[in-house]
């Protein structure tokens, strides 16, 4: 299959373009697309055998449900039953936005979108878009992340190139994403509301609008023995094609701990790397050191790893330390995917 890339001006968006990649959708076939998170991988969410293709495409296990994308609020009310107040609340302050909500699911959302469960995952991004996009393909976009299932999420039109050219119809390039880490996803169909998926919008920023809200225990501990309550967030995910290992300590300590480490990697041949921080990077003696940003920007981390762990594949790395990332606001996502990526695999230095 050829996979026609379209370049697309956020500030002037080409409706001609939209109405093209939209009639994709609605004859069945797929199209990446951007929005302010990831990439996603868009296929029309009341079509099963659309969802079918999806989950062919990325290579991902058929148990992990797709989170479908509306481009208006009437929209949650086609395919969602029981719409509480809270979730009016979260809707209101931030929807359109990087938050995803699950609901009860109506039949008319096929088992194949929501990988067999009785509940759906819904959306409205923010990316201008996404939104003419989703409006032009019907108003239901059913869209994991445009990567190939296990590797990082894309944040760039050439990550989706590399994992999907030749797998879908079309990609919408619409430059860099604005956030570069997936939603945050809350479940409101458990007693009390529950984050799922650690994100932008913070468990506080949540909070504020509803009052307590829990976190599924098992998003940062891989020791607990219950599997997580969103199927996704069981597998190995955003992992680069060498070993990744966390070290936490001071920062003297750590800088020490991985330089030894990546010299005896060096003696033997093997090419390194290091996500540092702008205050540590020029101390490593990786082949390759990457710059996550400032330790306290947050949201400029949050923007890079991503690519980062990819450069890292490009570059044929085969053994990378990372230092590690607070665990607060959107420190809980870095640390979340981090984590996922190193496969749990942290050294804590006393
Ligand atoms: O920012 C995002 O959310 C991006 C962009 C493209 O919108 N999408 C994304 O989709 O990250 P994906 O498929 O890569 O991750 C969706 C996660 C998975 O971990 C999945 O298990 C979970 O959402 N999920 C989907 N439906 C669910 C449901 N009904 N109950 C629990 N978890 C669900
Ligand atoms: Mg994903």
């Amino acid at each position: 299959m050829e996979t026609k890339i379209c370049t697309i001006d956020k500030e002037n968006i080409d409706i001609e373009i939209c109405k093209r990649a939209g009639q994709i959708i609605k004859d069945g076939g797929l199209v990446a697309f951007p929005t302010e998170t990831v990439y996603g991988l868009g296929g029309d969410a009341l079509n099963s055998e659309s969802s079918t293709k999806i989950y062919a495409a990325k290579g991902r296990p058929s148990d992990n449900p797709l989170i479908v994308h509306i481009a208006d609020i009437d929209s949650l009310y086609t395919i969602a039953n029981n719409v509480s107040e809270n979730a009016l609340k979260l809707a209101k302050e931030f929807w359109p936005g990087p938050l995803t909500m699950i609901f009860e699911k109506k039949d008319i959302v096929p088992l194949e979108t929501t990988g067999g469960m009785q509940t759906v995952a819904v959306r409205m991004p923010s990316d201008p878009i996404a939104m003419e996009f989703i409006k032009q393909a019907g108003g239901f976009v059913a869209a994991p992340s445009a990567n190939l299932s296990g590797r990082p999420s894309p944040t760039m039109a050439k990550h989706v190139a590399e994992d999907m050219t030749g797998r879908i119809e079309m990609i919408l390039d619409g430059g860099d994403v604005g956030i570069g880490l997936e939603s945050t996803i809350i479940d409101l169909t458990s007693e009390k509301p529950m984050i799922l998926r650690p994100g932008y919008i913070t468990q506080k920023m949540l909070e504020d609008v509803l009052g307590v809200v829990e976190i599924d225990k098992t998003i940062l501990d891989n020791t607990s023995k219950t599997p997580p309550k969103a199927p996704g967030m069981k597998y190995r995910h955003y992992a680069p094609k060498g070993e990744l290992i966390i070290v936490e300590g001071t920062n003297d300590k750590v800088i020490d701990y991985i330089n030894q480490a990546l010299t005896e990697h060096k003696a033997k041949g093997e090419k390194t790397g290091v996500i540092g921080t702008e205050e540590t990077v020029s101390k490593y003696c990786a082949d390759v050191v990457e710059n996550a940003g400032r330790r306290e920007d947050e949201e400029v981390i949050a923007h890079r790893l991503f690519a980062l762990l990819r450069d890292f594949d490009e570059k044929d790395v085969k053994h990378m330390y990372s230092e590690s990332f607070t665990s607060d606001g959107v420190g809980q996502a870095i640390m979340n995917r981090l984590l996922k990526a190193a496969g749990h695999k942290v050294i804590r230095l006393e």
